[in-house]
């Protein structure tokens, strides 16, 4: 971690799990766990309709909450899509976009993606841009030319300044849910790439800054190991976020 120029994100991803009822449950339980650990941020990125419960427990808490989508339009005919302006005025800071799922399930594109990180900037909340390869392209020798292409066409026309809202993690897509975490070194490489890519953008001092994550069965045994290489700045969790005691271990594997 390099704490002198960017920011450590423990950012829990709970996927389609928890209703309005848990989700309380679980703050209430984590919020004292947690609490005074301020060398990162945490971050719970909740379904949409967990939203009012998790915001209402997060209150006087070091916890932030946000949603796992977001549609880059202000309003209009898209049925089942919130806008930007919806989750910020229902308290929602931070939002997941491009998730290897939603690619994968969803018909997601690098385009889409593109255009849903611009809204979420434009409206103040901090954009969790996924990019990640597949095995097969792993197995390829594509692993960098596709990082650094999905990071770059994920932000284009970002200004440097909207940057500050924008954090990238890098999920293998064949670590995702799998038990399999990318070792250290792999996840390390990944995250550099995802850096080069944005340092060929914007320059590499501006690249220093921004935080890269890393996603993919991190877990509390493992948290420690990736979190100690200099490009990881955080994670995003999946499976490990759903237990109060592992992702406590894992924000404290970041303090
Ligand atoms: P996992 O999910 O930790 O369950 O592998 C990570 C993610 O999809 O963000």
């Amino acid at each position: 971690m390099n704490k002198a120029t960017r920011k450590t994100v423990i950012a829990g991803n709970w996927k389609m799990n928890m209703t309005p009822d848990a989700a309380s449950a679980f703050m209430k339980e984590l919020a004292p766990m947690v609490a005074g650990k301020d060398e990162c941020d945490i971050v719970l990125c909740v379904p949409a309709v967990d939203i009012a419960a998790a915001v209402e427990a997060a209150k006087g808490t070091n916890i932030k909450i946000g949603a796992q989508n977001v549609h880059f339009k202000a309003s209009g005919a898209y049925t089942g899509e919130l806008s930007a302006e919806m989750l910020t005025a229902a308290g929602v800071k931070y939002v997941v976009i491009g998730h290897s799922e939603r690619r994968q399930y969803f018909g997601e594109t690098d385009q889409t993606v593109n255009l849903r990180t611009l809204a979420a900037v434009n409206a103040g909340l901090t954009a969790i841009v996924c990019v990640g390869e597949t095995l097969e392209q792993r197995e390829l020798g594509y692993t960098e030319t596709l990082l650094k292409f999905q990071t770059k066409m994920a932000l284009t026309n970002v200004t440097k300044d909207q940057l500050k809202n924008i954090i990238v993690a890098y999920e293998p897509v064949w670590a995702i849910g799998t038990g399999v975490t990318a070792t250290a070194d792999q996840a390390d490489e990944g995250n550099g790439y995802v850096r080069a890519a944005i340092a060929e953008m914007f320059g590499a001092d501006v690249a220093e800054t921004v935080t890269v994550q890393y996603g993919g069965s991190m877990n509390d045994a493992n948290a420690a190991e990736l979190l100690s290489k200099v490009n990881v700045d955080g994670g995003l969790i999946g499976g490990a976020s759903l237990k109060t005691d592992k992702f406590t271990a894992i924000v404290d594997a970041a303090q």
